[in-house]
């Protein structure tokens, strides 16, 4: 397990002190996929880079297995860094080596022996589906191919931890879902436990057990996706929703027409096979004009809207929005504008 506690970096220059990261603490189980989405700036990357100590952070605490990282002497660290991989979104392979090379590298930096090296990277080859391209230098991949053997690279050494900074910022949509499906396979057979970064909720979504909200240095929201999803809290959490969803997540002008308050229902795919729309218009005197509705699909479960219009006396409607929360339902007022 993984336990940030009380985090904190600052950097100081001429113009005074910035802290990038402000007094952040999470906790990521193994085998977990824990998703960081935030806008430019809120200090994702430096939040990472403090994790395996790419950055000294200014305060605070980082423990993995029980075994706090930032005491470490220089030999333990180098041995604790083996325990965590990292790609970025620009690859960063060895240009003039060849896609062998850039896997080995790293067992060649922890002396194994050749016969083994050969064993290990050509079943990392086979792993990321590439042995054909082994003598190939990294000019001649793709972008998504380049992003495999950055993978591979990184989990060479077997890391218990792999980073993703921006992994699949740099790739087209059918990459990225095939660089997410690699990384979904990873946690799979290899159980690694994998921190990802990433500005697009879309990425996030797909992949992520749970999710937090980073903005301005702090974590402002952290959930499993499900109910991050369900029911977000913070505004920065919203918009990120907002956009994914389209125009029918939260107000706009075409829900100011309407007589009645327009709501909005999110739910689980649990209450997908129940009647709860019928039964609550049968159960109370309301009906319920249907306006907009999707579904997001996540890694595991789903997450279902409608922005609905509940037409009747203020009683029965505010009846039949209890009976909706008492089913599971999230129910919010749709602002008008
Ligand atoms: N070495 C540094 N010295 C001074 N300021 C820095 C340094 N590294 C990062 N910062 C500042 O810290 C803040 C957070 O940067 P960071 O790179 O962590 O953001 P990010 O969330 O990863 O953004 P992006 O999505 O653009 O990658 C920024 O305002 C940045 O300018
Ligand atoms: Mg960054």
């Amino acid at each position: 397990m993984i336990e940030v506690k009380n985090l904190v970096k600052e950097f100081t220059s001429d113009e005074g002190v910035f802290r990038a990261v402000d007094d952040v603490s999470f906790k990521v189980n193994n085998s977990e996929i824990y998703g960081i989405i935030g806008l430019s700036g809120a200090g994702k990357s430096t939040l990472v880079r403090c994790l395996n100590k790419l950055e000294e952070p200014t305060s605070g605490e980082i423990i993995i297995d029980g075994v706090s990282i930032l005491d470490l002497k220089q030999e333990d660290l180098l041995r604790e860094r083996k325990d965590i991989g990292m790609i970025f979104q620009s690859f960063n392979l060895f240009m003039q080596k060849t896609v062998y090379d850039n896997i080995a590298y790293p067992l060649k930096i922890n002396k194994m022996s050749k016969a083994d090296i050969n064993k290990r990277v050509m079943e990392l080859l086979n792993f990321i589906g590439l042995e054909d391209k082994k003598d190939s230098y990294p000019s001649q991949l793709s972008g998504g191919q380049k992003q495999r053997v950055a993978i591979a690279r990184a989990i060479a050494t077997n890391p218990k931890i792999l980073l993703s900074d921006e992994g699949t910022s740099a790739l087209d949509p059918a990459n990225t879902q095939s660089i997410l499906s690699l990384l979904k396979k990873i946690v799979e057979e290899y159980k690694m436990t994998i921190i990802m970064i990433t500005h697009q909720m879309e990425v996030a979504k797909d992949i992520c057990d749970r999710i937090a909200v980073m903005e301005k240095g702090k974590i402002i929201e952290e959930n499993t996706a499900s109910e991050l999803f369900k029911n977000p809290k913070h505004a920065m959490t919203r918009s990120f929703i907002k956009n994914l969803s389209g125009p029918d997540y939260e107000s706009g002008p075409m829900f100011t027409d309407f007589k009645n308050p327009v709501y909005r229902l999110a739910y689980l795919d649990a209450n997908y096979n129940e009647p709860i729309l019928s039964k609550c218009i049968r159960k109370f005197d309301v009906d319920i004009n249907l306006i907009a509705g999707n579904i997001n699909q996540l890694k595991e479960r789903s997450v279902g809207y409608l922005v609905v219009e509940i037409i009747g006396e203020e009683k029965e409607r505010e009846k039949a929005i209890d009976y909706l929360k008492s089913q599971n339902i999230s129910v919010e007022v749709v602002e008008h504008e």
